[in-house]
């Protein structure tokens, strides 16, 4: 099933680091819906990237609504500052949350959009008795840790899996998908039922990111 709106979440992970204000209204500027900010930990990924001080201070400058992504170990502890610096939505592993109803639960108490994620190797019929509390589902196409990496083929199916999940569990909640969307697999990633695309290389690596964000929404529609 394909939805007839895409949202488009720009991944800043791939972004100018010395100038992420300007490159979010270099985003906005070409009509992305939300902005998609990845938190690692160097622990539950090898990698590490911004905490809530850079989310708190980039907040001020656009209007749209902060995806924020939690890849690190015992989100719990962090809920609360993430929700003050300015994150609209917050997703958490699945992996990482041993009380996922509890921490589903936290998320929306702070008026939070609650979002849970998968890693490619994590099935996804684990969510199923977390899919009616969740406001999102976040299929990772890429082992996440870093942005660039090629998107994982075997993720159709599971996204289309999801999908149907979602439909019988939770209509209408976001679907989305992260790590190695772009011009190729946008298309079939909404095809098989995803209605968020995270994207970092295919928009920021671009040399005209605003069209970037235009083209990759037309294509991600088209046929
Ligand atoms: C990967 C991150 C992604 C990443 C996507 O761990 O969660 O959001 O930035 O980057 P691309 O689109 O370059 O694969
Ligand atoms: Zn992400």
């Amino acid at each position: 099933m394909s939805s007839s709106t895409i949202t488009i979440a720009p991944s800043l992970l791939a972004a100018d680091f010395s100038d992420l204000r300007g490159q979010i209204a270099l985003a906005e500027k070409g009509g992305a819906d939300w902005i998609h900010l990845d938190v690692m930990d160097g622990h539950f990924v090898p990698n590490i990237t911004i905490g809530p001080p850079v989310i708190r201070s980039l907040r001020a400058h656009t209007s749209l609504p902060f995806d924020v992504h939690l890849m690190i170990g015992n989100p719990d502890l962090y809920l609360e500052d993430f929700r003050n610096a300015g994150a609209d939505s917050i997703t958490v592993h699945y992996e990482t949350c041993p009380h996922l109803h509890r921490t589903v639960q936290r998320i929306k108490s702070l008026g939070a959009r609650a979002g849970v994620c998968v890693n490619p190797a994590t099935p996804e019929q684990l969510l199923s008795d977390i899919i009616a509390d969740a406001d999102m589902i976040l299929i990772m196409s890429v082992n996440p840790g870093f942005g660039g990496q090629s998107f994982i083929p075997s993720s159709i199916d599971k996204i289309r899996r999801t999908a149907a999940m979602v439909r019988s569990a939770h209509p209408g909640i976001a679907l989305e998908v992260d790590g190695g969307i772009d011009e190729t697999t946008a298309r079939p990633v909404v095809a098989a039922g995803a209605t968020v695309l995270v994207a970092g290389k295919a928009i920021f690596g671009s040399r005209d990111i605003p069209s970037a964000v235009r083209s990759l929404r037309a294509t991600a529609l088209a046929g």
